[in-house]
């Protein structure tokens, strides 16, 4: 297996006596846009700012292209790619005078800099924006505008912390199609979210809770790790339906979606018994096929288990 673009070995960082980021190990392969999970404050942005070099470790190490990441950082910064958070766009600039001056700091000039401004415009789809100032243009734009402006220099690593918060669904769909097409061509992402559609649609997944790696993997070896089925009832009598499946051995919880039942099992129980229990009890229902558990459920889950444990 090819070396991993980005190996992440017990980063660290703490404030004080505060822990923000505690011990996390992981590896993005080159072509992957990996997602970084996790409630605000898990510790997602301190995490990119360590990977980006904008923020020392406490501890760890890190391997980047070959590279370690903290004693080589230089060498690294020009083959990284970063949008943090909040956008640094200088709004009383127009689009193409933030682009002409980001590829600048890259050391871009010339017409390799003309050309790289207006491939990476056009394929943002914000080209006909140009000319407008940056508070002119909206979220989804904006965004759009900062991402081109993060891979003029066409990095082969890209961070991109909550690049769609604030974004409505179909800008949302826009950016991740634009990111999809720089995975193309061989760029590697790491974003953070905490929306679980777009969680779905990474390669792999990092769950972070308070500093710590909760879970790791693909989005569906992470459904099916939690050893569930879901079973959706359709039903008027969603109130009388749940306290019924709640009483009954074997559901591991039923939860109201709407005017739905969710019933959760074990993965290996067979789900007819119960459901003619249930109807047994003179409540109409209509049950979709067992499905696999959602990330919504997986987060649920983890957040449930770790205050258990605290
Ligand atoms: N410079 C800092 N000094 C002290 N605490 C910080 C600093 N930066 C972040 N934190 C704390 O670290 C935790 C993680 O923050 P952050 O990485 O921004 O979380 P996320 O991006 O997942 O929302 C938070 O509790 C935050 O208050
Ligand atoms: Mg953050």
């Amino acid at each position: 297996m090819a070396e991993p673009i980005l190996a992440v070995e017990g980063l660290t960082r703490r404030f004080g006596d505060f822990t923000a980021v505690s011990e996390l190990s992981f590896e993005i392969e080159r072509g992957e846009i990996f997602g970084f999970l996790g409630p605000n404050g898990a510790g997602k942005s301190t995490t990119i700012r360590m990977l980006c070099g904008v923020l020392a470790p406490s501890a760890g190490r890190a391997r980047a292209l070959g590279l370690d990441l903290f004693t080589e950082a230089d060498r690294l910064r020009a083959r990284m790619g970063y949008m943090s958070q909040k956008s640094s766009l200088l709004t009383d600039l127009t689009v193409i005078e933030n682009l002409r001056f980001f590829g600048g700091l890259y050391g871009l000039e010339g017409s390799r800099l003309s050309g790289e401004v207006e491939f990476r415009l056009r394929e943002m789809q914000v080209w006909s924006e140009r000319d407008l100032f940056v508070s002119a243009l909206s979220t989804g734009e904006r965004q759009r505008v900062a991402l081109a402006a993060a891979t003029l220099h066409r990095p082969d690593i890209l961070f991109l912390d909550e690049p769609t918060s604030g974004v409505d669904p179909l800008r949302r769909r826009l950016f991740w199609e634009a990111m999809d097409d720089l995975v193309a061509s061989g760029m590697s992402i790491l974003v953070t979210t905490h929306n679980l559609a777009e969680a779905d649609q990474c390669d792999r997944l990092a769950f972070i809770l308070a500093g710590k790696l909760m879970a790791y993997g693909r989005p569906r070896a992470l459904k099916e790790g939690l050893g569930r089925q879901v079973i959706e009832l359709r039903t008027d009598a969603f109130r009388a339906l749940q306290a019924a499946a709640r009483s009954l051995p074997g559901i591991l919880a039923a939860e109201l979606q709407g005017r739905a039942v969710r019933l959760s099992l074990a993965a290996e129980a067979d789900p007819a018994p119960l459901l003619d229990r249930l109807r047994a009890a003179g409540l109409p229902f209509e049950s979709l096929p067992a499905e696999l558990p959602s990330l919504e459920d997986l987060f649920v889950d983890l957040v449930q288990r770790s205050r258990a444990a605290a």
